[in-house]
């Protein structure tokens, strides 16, 4: 635990499992009670997306029947109470980010949307002709897309940091690649095709001891890893709802306050400005600058019932919880005939990625969905790591706290049936 008392990745808290109550947790979500094909639902794609407590489910409906209003403009009754839902949900993600500021938080359409922002705002005015933008062998194409066109549209470099065969990055390559020319390194915390948990922290040290700023990626850490943007000392942090309990289309984009300031906005439209004339726009301060338009004002409000949800269960409750399934699913995977599994690293999070010899990714899938079983099988949106795994795709199943041991062993007893299907 760092001084503040908040678990950080690698650390397991052993007291955590004392008493976590996965069967009273699964109860708050209704979808684990449909069944599917007849069979109850093992559903073990939560890299893609989470399912929802009835909390959120009810927080959302709560919005729309009894608060429906748009923010920061109305003089009434119901505009005023949405804007304070809308409001304390920021400062929620505040805490739950350990961020320094409310305005160093950006409401964002998800993920990507976060990149995409930092990538158009920061990027275009940054980065210029022969200057390198850093990422990793290990990214999502929503951190590799956005730089390439960046790079595209100014004559800048894209630069990859390798992977080991266990999926874990060379970090003397790293500092190698790191020079005068960087203007950026865009990493991810967890990869959500090997599920490696990157040593961001130290990452984040030597880049910035040349003075590069650093964005990370955090889709597929925040359900799983207690974060402390300012232990980290990451300059951006990008993270999705929908990965943590919460409603689609609404994400979060932290930035350090300084560099929000200093940064141009990314779309224009109303909230985002200050005064207007034909002449000039003056923009509005942080973070309104950087949320042009009518927000997801629901999906915010079902974030921050997600977080609070999420927080009454603990990161580090979940997240020694998740440990104890991986490594029992691991050891599970590991003793079936002909399955290779893709990403060993040594720190890791709730993936198993793997491949299974002479039958296609899709083909398990599907059997497997017969049986309940729901994993997600293709190249997870990482064709550059697949490719460097000698893969077109891999089966994938990917856990959540409501998750149990059953539902591995349903995994692995599948896996067997897809065996026999093609013996
Ligand atoms: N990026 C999500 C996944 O890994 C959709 O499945």
């Amino acid at each position: 635990m760092n001084p503040a008392g908040r678990q950080v990745a690698g650390e397991v808290c052993n007291d955590c499992l004392v008493g976590f109550g996965v069967e009273r947790i699964r109860q708050d979500f209704p979808a684990l009670q449909v069944r599917v094909h007849g069979k109850p639902l093992v559903y073990l794609d939560n890299a893609a997306t989470s399912q929802k407590p009835q909390v959120v489910i009810d927080r959302i409906t709560r919005y729309y029947l009894s608060e429906n209003s748009n923010i920061h403009r109305g003089v009434h009754f119901l505009s005023d109470l949405a804007t304070q839902a809308y409001e304390s949900t920021r400062d929620r993600v505040r805490q739950f980010l350990n961020a320094a500021h409310d305005r160093e938080i950006i409401f964002t359409r998800g993920t990507t949307e976060g990149i995409n922002l930092v990538a158009h705002s920061f990027g275009r005015s940054r980065v210029r002709a022969g200057d390198e933008i850093v990422i990793s062998a290990m990214e999502h194409h929503s951190n590799i897309v956005p730089w390439q066109i960046l790079c595209e549209e100014k004559g800048a470099t894209l630069r990859v940091i390798p992977v080991n065969d266990a999926g874990e990055l060379l970090l003397e390559e790293y500092e190698r690649l790191l020079c005068d020319r960087t203007r950026l390194v865009a990493v991810t915390y967890v990869s959500n095709a090997l599920g490696t948990v990157n040593p961001i922290k130290p990452m984040i040290a030597t880049a910035h001891r040349r003075g590069i700023p650093v964005l990370v990626d955090g889709a597929q850490a925040a359900p799983h890893l207690a974060v402390d943007v300012q232990e980290l000392d990451c300059d951006f942090y990008a993270f999705s709802g929908h990965k943590l309990c919460g409603p689609t289309g609404i994400g979060i984009l932290y930035g350090k306050a300084d560099l929000l300031e200093s940064m141009p906005p990314y779309q224009g439209g109303g909230d985002m400005i200050s005064a207007v004339t034909f002449e000039k726009t003056i923009y509005n301060s942080l973070p309104y600058k950087f949320e042009a338009g009518t927000p997801h004002i629901a999906g915010v409000i079902g974030l921050g019932a997600a977080l609070e949800y999420v927080q009454r269960i603990g990161l580090p409750r979940i997240a020694a919880y998740e440990a104890d399934l991986l490594a029992y699913g691991t050891e599970l995977l590991s003793a079936i005939p002909g399955l290779r599994i893709i990403g060993t690293a040594r720190e890791k999070a709730s993936v198993l990625s793997f491949v299974l010899d002479g039958i296609h990714a899709h083909d398990v899938g599907t059997i497997l969905d017969h049986e309940g079983i729901a994993i997600r099988a293709g190249h997870h949106c990482a064709m550059p790591v697949m490719k460097r795994f000698g893969v077109s795709a891999t089966a994938r199943a990917s856990l959540a706290f409501y998750n149990t041991r059953e539902e591995l062993e349903a995994l692995a007893k599948g896996l067997h049936k897809v065996i026999e299907v093609f013996a």
